[in-house]
């Protein structure tokens, strides 16, 4: 192990450009949205390439001096937080883009890019990239690999780890691995990049990315639909996937509680229906014809209007409209305005079993605080239900009784604590209520194989 100040030996190799000092980032903000508490660093390393990441984790690696990645800070178990004594290594420098490659249908980016430039560059090129949350401004491609997100159109093209076909990483030693290559098909071995992917900074400091791109959609039918009972919304999923020949690209539900909180609370958001009904769902589904598409989804819409599935639906007739619809969905964003202490979850059963969990959640919880804001929504296609729950005048000081709630209806319907989200610290008590003893002694091993030194993002996820 290497003597002496390690910020030196930084500054010597890197440069003040590089390795920036509290007095020069200042108030910065320096932890996730998770809430959680987290550490000043001593010093933020900024890279501009793979190269300088290389340098600082090879340095950091001979001192023994932990780091931790940070990407747009919109994670949201603390997983970028510095528990004690760490150093920050921000990838925002590194946020161009290498190469559009219409042909082979990627894009080849930094980790540092924002989700939602690679959207919007996608979409100049005349191609899609599918991949969306409601943080798309500020979550960066690196965190979106750390955290394997998932979003709001997982149900027709997947989680982030289906979007990716190439990945460079540094590791603890400073070595590089992966390859910015554009295969589809690549048995070579073991996939170091599916083991990179949703390891929340704990085995390889991501830094390219070469992401698959899809066609770009001609056609895009959204609906804002209002459901009588939960059968009416597993029985809409049902038909809309059997019956909709171009499938379903997001199908976003809302119980009541969560509607009329966000309604009441967010001024601007306009209700797409009159009435308040048990359910919502946001439908879309993007298609290739734009007039045979539209007119599919209307005559779908009309027959489930028809047979009382769906009890009231307004059809998005413009793109603003659309907009309008999501803003809706999108209204976790606006959390801090009204319920700035609530309690968050992100979990994930089968399909089958996600109504009787909400209910059951529910149950328990307005058991225990009746006075309890409980908002329920998800991505249910996916089985992945966010229940967020806020105990009005009680702070943050019930969050860990909660959390027994939730974790505990999530063990009993053998669901998983992290759906998308990831494990971070927030949610490390919880992990073996859903991952088995000789699972983690896995990750272990595999951790101390590739950091061995421990000095990537150390104290996360076990
Ligand atoms: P950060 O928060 O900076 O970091 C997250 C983790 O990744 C940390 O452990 C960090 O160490 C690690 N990391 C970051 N960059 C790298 C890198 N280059 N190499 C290695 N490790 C790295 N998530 C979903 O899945 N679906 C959603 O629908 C969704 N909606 C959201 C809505 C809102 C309003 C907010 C605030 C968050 C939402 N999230 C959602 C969570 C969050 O946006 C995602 O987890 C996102 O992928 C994090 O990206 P980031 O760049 O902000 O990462
Ligand atoms: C969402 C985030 C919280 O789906 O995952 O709104
Ligand atoms: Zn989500």
């Amino acid at each position: 192990m290497q003597q002496g100040d390690v910020i030196e030996a930084l500054l010597k190799a890197l440069g003040a450009e590089v390795v920036t000092l509290p007095e020069q980032f200042g108030a910065r903000q320096v932890v996730d949205w998770s809430g959680l508490p987290g550490a000043t660093p001593r010093a933020i390393i900024r890279p501009r390439n793979t190269d300088e990441v290389a340098v600082a984790l090879r340095i950091c690696n001979q001192y023994r001096q932990a780091v931790v990645a940070q990407g747009g800070l919109t994670g949201l178990v603390g997983g970028a937080n510095l528990l004690n004594g760490e150093l920050a290594l921000s990838l925002e420098r590194m946020n161009h883009i290498v190469e559009i490659d219409r042909i082979s249908g990627t894009i080849t980016v930094e980790a540092g890019m924002p989700l939602q430039v690679v959207q919007e560059a996608a979409l100049d090129a005349g191609l899609y990239f599918p991949l969306d949350l409601g943080a798309r401004g500020s979550c960066t491609i690196g965190g979106n690999l750390a955290t394997n997100a998932g979003g709001n159109r997982v149900i027709k093209y997947g989680m982030m780890r289906d979007q990716v076909l190439g990945l460079e990483a540094v590791l603890a030693s400073g070595e590089v691995v992966g390859a910015l290559h554009k295969m589809i098909k690549n048995n070579s071995g073991y996939d170091l990049r599916n083991l990179l992917i949703g390891s929340e900074g704990t085995l390889g400091v991501i830094t390219r990315a070469v992401l698959r791109l899809r066609q770009r959609p001609r056609a895009v039918a959204t609906a804002w639909c209002a459901l009588p009972s939960y059968p009416a919304v597993t029985t809409l999923l049902e038909e809309a996937q059997a019956g909709l020949a171009a499938g379903v690209s997001a199908f976003e539900v809302m119980w009541a509680g969560y509607y009329d909180a966000v309604l009441t609370n967010l001024p601007s958001l306009r209700p797409p229906v009159k009435e308040r009904f048990p359910f919502y769902v946001l439908l879309e589904s993007v298609g290739g014809d734009p007039v045979r598409h539209t007119q599919a989804f209307e005559e779908f819409l009309g027959g489930m209007l028809e047979k009382e599935i769906v009890a009231d639906a307004a059809l998005a007739t413009s793109e603003a409209d659309a907009l309008a619809f999501w803003a809706i969905r999108d209204a976790p964003g606006e959390y801090p305005k009204f319920i700035p202490n609530h309690a968050a979850y992100d979990v994930s059963f089968s399909v089958s079993d996600v109504g009787d969990v909400a209910a059951r959640c529910d149950m328990r919880l307005r058991e225990r605080w009746p006075q309890a804001l409980v908002m329920i929504y998800g991505h249910l296609g996916d089985g992945n239900l966010h229940i967020v729950v806020d105990v009005p005048g009680s702070g943050k000081t019930l969050h860990g009784e909660i959390d027994d709630v939730i974790y505990d209806v999530t063990r009993e319907f053998h669901g998983s604590v992290s759906a998308e989200h990831g494990i971070g610290t927030k949610k490390k008590a919880y992990l073996g209520f859903t991952r088995n003893d000789a699972d983690i002694a896995a990750m272990r091993a595999i951790k101390v194989a590739l950091d061995p030194n421990a000095i990537l993002n150390p104290g996360k996820i076990f």
